[in-house]
């Protein structure tokens, strides 16, 4: 019995399992090698029938090879596992058997257990670059789990160039398949481009994927991380840096590149059909000046013709007189 418990807290505690410890009940087990009986002794050992159930399944590393199927197929393997060892349960439950018809049955089990899993697909779903992706490997029978693909937690910095007043929005979205009961953490580290840890701040929780910003200013600036957990464990980390261009500097920007494209590859304004603009634009301030010194050329002409008539018209009497006093002498 001490190799019994010995086996239930290896479950328990050792990390090598295998295709067998993942599928079958301990129950099951239980049931499968009540009956086991040492042909030398003539007794019952269920200790012993774990032994061999360890040599034939948990040790044996085509058994493990078998099992390392593609994303899903665990549940092939459940049922290939349940149609070779359940029936055996049934059939051996509260009835002795030698030590040597376990031998044959079990061996035939796994056989028709590796054959079978052979069979199921092994295709892998790894989105790189990033992400715990448990779903996406193969199923591992030693642990019981699907090898995650390797990739790190952290995703590369996408860079976001966003005009100061406009709306931003980031999406915390993988390509690859996520459990169902996922928190989304939305971080936020003013300014600096980082994916350092310790820079951010908390942003929100809760089950969002998407952060938008309706009108984004120049505080928003920075990078923006957002973390997916499942349950206590991390699954992906993505990062989005932020570069707010002020509003006033994009409206410089926009004239400027109106300005360019009017002009010519060499610099030159677009000319208009039959002018040319650029000598007319260097000739307005000499056009303005002489108009000007025309009109004022002008408006001192009429002034002095005005004030010549208004002074003759006064004269004219004396003129007379004069001439008629220059007549008299
Ligand atoms: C593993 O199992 C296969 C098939 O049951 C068998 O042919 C092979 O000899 C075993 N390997 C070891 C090391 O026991």
């Amino acid at each position: 019995m001490l190799w019994t418990f010995l086996w239930f807290v290896g479950l328990l505690w050792h990390p090598s399992l295998s295709c067998y410890q993942c599928f079958v009940d301990v129950e099951d087990s239980l049931r499968l090698c009540w009956g086991y009986v040492l042909t030398q002794y003539h007794v019952r050992n269920v200790d012993e029938c774990f032994r061999l159930l360890d040599r034939i399944f948990n040790l044996n590393q085509t058994v493990i090879e078998a099992g390392r199927v593609g994303k899903g197929f665990d549940t092939n393997l459940q049922q290939i596992l349940d149609a070779e060892i359940l029936p055996l349960a049934e059939e051996f439950d509260q009835k002795l058997n030698d030590e040597m018809v376990y031998e044959t049955r079990l061996q035939t089990a796994a056989d028709n257990f590796i054959a079978a899993a052979s069979k199921l697909p092994r295709v892998s779903g790894c989105f790189p670059p990033c992400g715990f992706q448990i779903l996406g490997a193969v199923y591992n029978c030693i642990t019981c789990l699907y090898d995650s693909c390797e990739f790190p937690l952290d995703c590369p910095v996408e860079e976001i160039d966003i005009t100061e007043n406009s709306r931003s929005r980031m999406w915390c979205k993988v390509p690859f398949d996520l459990p169902n009961d996922v928190e989304v953490i939305w971080r936020f580290a003013e300014e600096v481009k980082t994916q350092e840890m310790d820079q951010f701040k908390e942003v929100t929780a809760g089950v969002d994927t998407l952060y938008s910003i309706p009108s984004t200013s120049l505080h928003h600036q920075g990078t923006y991380q957002c973390e997916i957990f499942s349950g206590s464990r991390s699954i992906v980390r993505l990062y989005y840096y932020i570069s707010v261009t002020p509003q006033l500097v994009a409206g410089h920007t926009e004239l400027q590149e109106i300005f360019d494209l009017s002009l010519l590859p060499g610099g030159q304004l677009l000319p208009a059909p039959g002018a040319s603009p650029r000598s007319f634009l260097l000739l307005l301030p000499s056009l303005l000046t002489t108009c000007l010194t025309f009109s004022l050329l002008l408006l001192f002409l009429s002034l002095w013709v005005l004030i010549w008539m208004l002074k003759s018209e006064h004269n004219h009497p004396a003129e007379d007189s004069d001439e008629e006093e220059d007549l008299d002498v």
